[in-house]
């Protein structure tokens, strides 16, 4: 029998792979909602909407029988805008799938929504409270840190960094604990979960096997390009800074609100992922080997 999936963040860096795969499944019918971003004409159905607009979520999850939420807002400088669109968004979709009878909602959250991690750390994990107190058949996906063919992410830009220049800045903070997973494990991991409907209330980390520093990361990425980069230091305080100044410049992709993100204790990769949902991610020697053949 064909099931029916709304799919929020379809034009995200994440969330338009998850959409291509999750075309590829015949019993699959989509609709993607829309926000901002158009997607590519005629790609699947599509319905414009906003989580912050309640009525409009009440048409968009008519008639469907899953959610899948990965919209979220995930680089600002204004920590209020987290609550409203990461907590209060996700709240107001809630309220629709209950009112329109959505029989399971899956959350895209993040392994960072953590107490301690930051506004966009904290609306995470109030979103996560809600889904958990919806009454909905729910599961919780907690993705780690993405890299691959075609990012733009922190990682990918290391990975740059290291093959042009001959000084790498590196965060000295110990805490900072990565989990670098490679994308395409974590779109098959999303879409096996929603294939999986035997699968429900709890969550799972989709975080690759390794756990590493940053320097640790520096040093695989120097191993693959077979490099040797003087690496500078940064102490906290001379990164908060940077992260002030580029984020207000808009010079650089950091904000100041992913310093406590990055340093956060978060929940590792756990083997029993895979018996659940075929979970199986690359390490970063693998996942290298793919991105930079
Ligand atoms: N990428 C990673 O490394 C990573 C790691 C951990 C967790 N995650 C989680 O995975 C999910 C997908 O990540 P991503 O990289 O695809 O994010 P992204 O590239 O930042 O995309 C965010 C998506 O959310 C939509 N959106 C934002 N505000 C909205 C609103 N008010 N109403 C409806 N839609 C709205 C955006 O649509 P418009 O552009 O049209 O506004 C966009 O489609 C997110 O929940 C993120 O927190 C990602």
């Amino acid at each position: 029998m064909t099931q029916k999936i709304l799919l929020t963040g379809a034009s995200g860096g994440l969330g338009h792979r998850v959409l291509q795969k999750l075309r590829e499944v015949d019993v699959f019918s989509i609709c993607a909602l829309v926000h901002r971003r158009p997607l590519k004409e005629g790609i699947c159905k599509t319905i414009r909407a906003d989580l912050l607009d309640p009525s409009s979520l009440l048409k968009a999850v008519e008639g469907c029988d899953t959610v899948l939420h990965m919209a979220a807002l995930t680089h600002s400088n204004n920590e209020f805008e987290y609550f409203r669109v990461n907590f209060e968004g996700t709240e107001n979709l809630i309220t629709a799938c209950q009112a329109k009878g959505v029989s399971r909602f899956i959350f895209v959250s993040s392994r960072s929504a953590q107490a301690d991690g930051g506004a966009y750390a904290v609306s995470k994990l109030r979103a996560e409270e809600a889904v958990k107190a919806s009454g909905l058949s729910w599961l919780i996906l907690q993705p780690g840190e993405c890299y691959g063919p075609g990012l733009n992410d922190p990682i990918n830009r290391l990975a740059q960094s290291v093959q042009r220049w001959p000084f790498i800045p590196c965060i000295s903070d110990e805490n900072c604990k990565l989990s670098p997973i490679y994308v395409e494990d974590v779109v098959e991991a999303i879409v096996s979960a929603v294939k999986s409907d035997r699968v429900s209330q709890e969550s799972l980390v989709l975080a690759g096997p390794e756990s590493m520093t940053f320097e640790e990361l520096v040093d695989s990425l120097c191993l693959h390009f077979k490099v040797n980069r003087r690496k500078i230091f940064l102490s906290l305080e001379i990164l908060s800074v940077w992260a002030s100044i580029s984020s207000r410049f808009g010079i650089g992709t950091l904000v100041p609100d992913q310093i406590p993100r990055l340093l956060c204790k978060k929940p590792e990769y756990d083997p029993s992922t895979e018996e659940k949902i075929g979970f199986s991610p690359k390490n970063i020697e693998q996942g290298l080997k793919l991105l930079f053949p």
